[in-house]
């Protein structure tokens, strides 16, 4: 029988002018695939989480806007650069915090610069061609970033370690490994006998819905816990490392990553766990330089109060405090897995030479 790691997250159908997608609310009862033609669907599909996760946001922008450009009637190159700073600007607006998707934008639109020579060789049909290659290298590259976090992550761990996770940093929020769990699929494929613990992760219950899911139906063995339950679990000793991925690492090494995973890692401090980000260098930024300067996405209140709730289970008019996304301190971060290596502190100098290197490649 087909499982939910035999579907793609997201892939391009051109004939159909469309993105195609797993419907990741509806998971894990339902495997829904969809499409996605016009930008208000794309844009709806990022801010209603039915694609998530700052890898596979990112790679849906580059198809999307490669797509809502496919069609265009631009007659010289400032009028297709006007028309695609517009739609970028709004697919950009979706979600705020994972700068995969300002990245891949970005990416796209450097490449239209590139391959006109900043218009002074303006082709439609040439610039289309490259905006849909670009967007398929951006996948592709993803899922060979995702393995090669994989390996430099195996290094940190060994047969038999227990490893726990917040939300969901899969192969449902990339194209294929994860991050934060592509260590634990590799440990898999090399017969190790690891146990997960997956953080509920509420409000949206990524963890629940999507990592158990995921790492469950590989056949890994998959412990599920409420949010409040990782102290308790890091106290026994069943926690030998943590794994979490990432929507934004600062230049100073600090680490935008769903809400409670700061809590996480202050715990692990405690326990002397050590607690591991999993960032492909897509997801640094090296323009914000702390994590104070990171925009948080703040969500709806009813998100607490009654979503997967068959009625209300908080009063009506309470105040609801609802961020995304929690900013974890560079002091709690023992280290930052890339596809280059793994990053030690002190991080800001372990970016910036790292950076440094990827340029002078
Ligand atoms: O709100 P979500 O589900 O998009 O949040 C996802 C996360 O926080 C992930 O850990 C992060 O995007 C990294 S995914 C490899």
């Amino acid at each position: 029988m087909k499982s939910i790691l035999d579907y793609e997250t997201v892939a391009l159908v051109d004939e159909d002018d469309a993105i195609e997608i797993i419907d990741q609310t509806l998971l894990p009862g339902r495997i829904e695939i969809i499409r996605l033609h016009t930008a208000k669907e794309i844009w709806d599909a990022i801010y209603l989480l039915q694609v998530r996760g700052a890898p596979a946001i990112g790679v849906t922008a580059g198809f999307g806007l490669y797509l809502l450009m496919k069609h265009s009637e631009a007659a010289s190159y400032e009028e297709f650069m006007k028309e695609l700073k517009e739609k970028s600007d709004y697919l950009n607006s979706s979600r705020p915090t994972a700068v995969n998707l300002s990245w891949a934008l970005k990416r796209m639109e450097e490449h239209v610069k590139s391959v006109t020579k900043d218009g002074a060789s303006f082709d439609l049909s040439t610039v289309l061609k490259e905006m849909k290659e670009e967007s398929e290298r951006i996948k592709a590259e993803d899922i060979d970033v995702c393995r090669r976090i994989g390996e430099n992550g195996l290094t940190l761990i060994k047969d038999g370690d227990g490893l726990l996770t917040h939300c969901n940093a899969g192969q449902l929020a990339t194209c294929k490994y994860g991050t934060a769990t592509a260590p634990m699929y590799l440990a898999h494929e090399k017969g190790w006998n690891i146990k997960v613990y997956c953080d509920e992760t509420r409000p949206l219950l990524q963890g629940a819905r999507l990592t158990a899911f995921e790492l469950h139906s590989a056949g890994i063995d998959t412990t599920l816990l409420c949010d409040n339950m990782s102290a308790s679990l890091m106290k026994t000793g069943a926690v030998n490392a943590i794994f979490v991925g990432c929507d934004r690492v600062a230049a100073n090494g600090d680490a935008a990553n769903k809400i409670g995973t700061s809590m996480v890692a202050t715990v692990a401090k405690r326990y002397n766990v050590p607690f591991y980000v999993c960032a492909p260098t897509s997801t640094i930024d090296i323009n914000t330089p702390t994590g104070d300067q990171i925009n948080i996405e703040q969500r709806k209140p009813e998100e607490v109060t009654e979503m997967w709730y068959s009625e209300r289970m908080a009063p009506d008019g309470v105040k609801v405090y609802n961020p995304a996304f929690d900013v974890t301190d560079n002091e709690l971060i023992t280290g930052i897995v890339t596809e280059y290596g793994v990053l030690r502190a002190p991080y800001d100098k372990a970016i910036r030479e790292l950076f440094e290197n990827k340029k002078q490649k």
